[in-house]
């Protein structure tokens, strides 16, 4: 029997439109306007693909958005200046830097600069704490992992107890804070990384999957559970070569094609993992325009 495969892309649709019904009764009811302010420092053109897609996002929801495109050679002051203000702005309840930032920028003081009540990217050291310890009810939660785990509720119900969790890959924007999620949940969590012995075996366990280490088709469908549910973090461009030409395509960490025939349900790439992340995004700042209100917390 082939698994379902999990249309991220519908279901990220569906959320967009009830935070866009949500975003125009804020309006009207209390004259709020969420705001979501992007900062890109540079020209990576994968970061400009994916600030340009959040900017779209926010004006389909309705959302006051701005971008500020930053030179590469920014200085790390300006930097924390711009955050400064945004921080100060009442008209801005997001805030986002995109990542990764120029070598010569220190990522981790400008990321801890945000104020926490506006790091709808939950990477400030309080909100990580706050999902640490279980106290989501004001934190923000970074948006992939918040993502998957409302596709994993869709094929699981809410209480995953009983169930084994494996994340593989233990980076703080998806593994850890996705560990922290899946154990709130009830599921009994393994983390593995680059040095864990037998992955292969610790997978076969895994009623649950979560592949976010950036190596394409890395995970073989004899690796998995017959049954499990698959999300594939992985954004990973491979070249293939067809009738000669040789074009780019983006591949997800699990071998898609063999896990289809063994799992239970998996996520594409793409359309799978990626319109969930920046729709989570708009409903963190939507929360953070209600909780400024005092309207949720
Ligand atoms: N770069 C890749 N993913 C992300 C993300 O979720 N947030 C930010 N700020 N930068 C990123």
């Amino acid at each position: 029997m082939t698994a379902k495969r999990i249309d991220g892309k519908a279901k990220a649709e569906r959320l967009a439109e009830s935070i866009t019904e949500q975003t125009a009764a804020l309006l009207d009811g209390h004259g709020i306007k969420p705001g979501l302010a992007v900062v890109i420092v540079g020209e990576d053109p994968a970061s400009r693909v994916y600030v340009r897609n959040k900017k779209r996002r926010a004006e389909a929801c309705g959302f006051h958005s701005l971008r500020h495109s930053l030179p590469a050679d920014v200085s790390q002051d300006d930097v924390l200046k711009l955050v400064d203000e945004l921080n100060d702005d009442d008209a801005i309840h997001g805030i986002l830097v995109q990542l990764p930032l120029p070598g010569h920028l220190d990522e981790q003081t400008i990321t801890q600069s945000i104020s926490p009540a506006k790091d709808v990217d939950g990477f400030h050291f309080v909100n990580i704490g706050k999902l640490s310890a279980g106290h989501t009810a004001d934190a923000f939660v970074p948006c992939t992992p918040a993502g998957c785990i409302l596709m994993i509720e869709d094929e699981l119900g809410p209480d995953f107890s009983g169930l084994n969790a494996v994340v593989v890959g233990r980076s703080n924007i998806v593994g850890k804070p996705m560990a922290a999620l899946l154990l709130q949940r009830h599921a009994t969590v393994t983390m593995c990384h680059s040095r864990t012995r037998d992955l292969p075996g610790v997978v076969r366990n895994a009623d649950i999957v979560i592949a976010a280490v950036g190596r394409a088709n890395m995970i073989k469908g004899d690796w998995l559970k017959p049954g499990a549910v698959v999300i594939d973090v992985g954004i990973n461009r491979v070249e293939t070569e067809i009738d000669g030409k040789v074009t780019a395509k983006l591949t997800g960490d699990v071998d898609y094609d063999e896990a289809i025939e063994v799992a239970g349900a998996v996520t594409p790439v793409p359309g799978g993992v990626g319109p969930m992340t920046i729709t989570m995004l708009m409903f963190n700042t939507l929360r953070s325009a209600r909780l400024a209100a005092g309207l949720e917390g």
